[in-house]
């Protein structure tokens, strides 16, 4: 009979009274008057919990003893009716309850409390289940398919690239190596290298850093693709917006230039942050309600100039602003911080953007999302096309407040010429990439794409501060735990 499990989510929308239900769910919070326990239960498909109302003469006051704390996990059957009290539209009367799992109210490490994100991070596996992590859990999974319905919606097709390759395509070294030899005896070759024709794969191979390079093999047949995976990177830095296994959408595009790709990544952001202000309403108002709370114990000077809501709307109302790293390299130079000397990091044409900069030109300058194009060669993968001046590609980062780099693109290098000198000039071994410049040789077509980070996204719709914290469970240095 308990099989029939209804959702606490449906069930707070129902008018259906005094007809028999069954719940299940865990205890978030036990009242009790000498007669009635008042049971808030959770089952996750909500933020809202679903009270549940024991007579402590028809249970026992042994057994609710048992059922009341914070963790248990209970099935009850029982009238659904409209509620008495303040707070909620409905409750259940209970007439039967199952005990599934106790939880020891000594023990159990999630209080009903506040406890710190630091704190949380240590019980990743038990933090599914506080109330903030279930809205960011339920928004991300909402964000992700609103990725997918974008995607199909425009005719893309989604392509799943390898997670195993033997390339590096960004070029920035920071890989994990994915081996069968044996650490402490691996097979050698005459001349003391390890034998990487005895590995499993007869190559040396890593964890991929980026779908583009297969992406791109899938644009010059399908025109339109995107991946939607995990991606690895052994960087050692350990920062509030970076994770050594997160998660990357690319969209790649035949006969796209620059200019469809910002529209493309303008119209796509947009869309997902809409959709999930659209199906996340109660956990979003959660969210915001929390960072109220947060803010209250600041100064007035570090509260942030809008709420959650505000700032999301704010960002689907406005355009991206557009500019060229040249002009906002120009911009920093002349900024109060550059003259000051308060930036971390000096400014001059060439430097790969900081953090503070990209913040400075998207928080205090032009106070919205900016899109920066033409970085310097110098500080961008081999991968993206020359301009005429021979100094600047046509590279593309979107930054956004509180964030800064959110999306990294560029109109590809299609000319195979240039490409091959470039990949000389960079000394990338050539023969890892002879399928890549094939593209280039055999029907070559003008072509862009983008990588949206996954997390960061979710770290700017929910308002959270750590991207730790919009994954349920991160890998960061020195960190696998769970
Ligand atoms: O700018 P990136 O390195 O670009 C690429 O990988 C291109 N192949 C994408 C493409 O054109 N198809 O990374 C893209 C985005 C960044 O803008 C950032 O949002 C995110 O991926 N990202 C990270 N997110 C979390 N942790 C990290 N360590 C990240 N590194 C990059
Ligand atoms: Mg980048």
């Amino acid at each position: 009979m308990l099989n029939q499990r209804q959702i606490i989510k449906d069930l707070l929308q129902s008018t259906a009274f005094d007809t028999e239900v069954h719940v299940k769910g865990w205890v978030q919070t036990t009242r009790m008057n000498p007669y009635i326990a008042f049971i808030a239960l959770n089952d996750g498909s909500t933020i809202n919990h679903l009270q549940i109302v024991a007579d402590i003469s028809i249970f026992g006051q042994e057994f609710i003893d048992k059922i009341k704390n914070t963790g248990t996990c209970i099935a009850v059957t029982g009238k659904l009716v409209e509620s008495q009290g303040a707070g909620q539209r409905v409750e259940v009367q209970a007439t039967q309850i199952e005990l599934y799992g106790e939880s020891d109210p000594v023990s159990y490490k999630l209080q009903a409390k506040r406890h710190s994100m630091e704190f949380m991070r240590e019980i990743a596996h038990l933090r599914p289940r506080t109330r903030t992590f279930g809205a960011i859990l339920r928004i991300r999974h909402t964000l992700a398919y609103a990725v997918h319905k974008y995607f199909n919606d425009n005719g893309f097709f989604y392509l799943h690239t390898p997670i195993i390759t033997g390339s590096d395509a960004e070029g920035a070294g920071e890989m994990f190596r994915v081996t069968t030899l044996d650490p402490v005896n691996p097979p050698l070759t005459e001349d003391g290298q390890v034998d990487y024709k005895q590995d499993f794969f007869g190559k040396p191979t890593n964890l991929t850093v980026s779908g583009q390079l297969e992406g791109e093999l899938g644009a010059m047949a399908l025109s339109k693709i995107y991946t939607f995976g995990p991606t690895f990177r052994a960087e050692n830095s350990n920062t509030t917006r970076h994770l050594a296994e997160f998660w990357m959408i690319e969209p790649e595009v035949a006969f796209n230039d620059l200019e469809d790709n910002m529209n493309l990544a303008e119209d796509f952001v947009k869309y997902v942050i809409g959709y999930a202000m659209e199906h996340c309403g109660d956990d979003l108002a959660f969210l915001e309600n929390r960072l109220i709370e947060e803010e209250k114990n600041k100064k007035q000077e570090e509260r942030s100039p809008m709420l959650l809501l505000e700032k999301l709307r704010f960002v689907l109302d406005n355009p991206f602003e557009r500019l060229t790293y040249t002009e906002a390299v120009d911009i920093l130079v002349k900024s109060k911080p550059a003259q000051k000397g308060q930036f971390k990091y000096p400014v001059s044409w060439g430097i790969d953007l900081q953090s503070e900069h990209e913040r400075y030109l998207v928080e205090k300058h032009f106070k919205k999302p900016v899109i920066l194009t033409n970085y310097p060669k110098d500080i961008k993968a081999f991968y993206m096309r020359q301009d005429d001046d021979g100094k600047t590609v046509r590279a593309m980062d979107v930054l956004f407040p509180g964030i800064g780099e959110i999306i990294g693109g560029s109109q590809r290098e299609e000319r195979y010429e240039k490409l091959h000198t470039r990949i000389k000039e960079l000394h990338i071994p050539e023969e890892s990439l002879w399928w890549y410049m094939e593209t280039r040789q055999y029907g070559t077509a003008p072509h862009a794409g983008f990588g949206l980070g996954f997390e960061r996204l979710v770290l700017f719709v929910t308002g959270m501060t750590n991207i730790r914290d919009v994954i349920p469970f991160p890998r960061t240095p020195q960190n696998a735990e769970f």
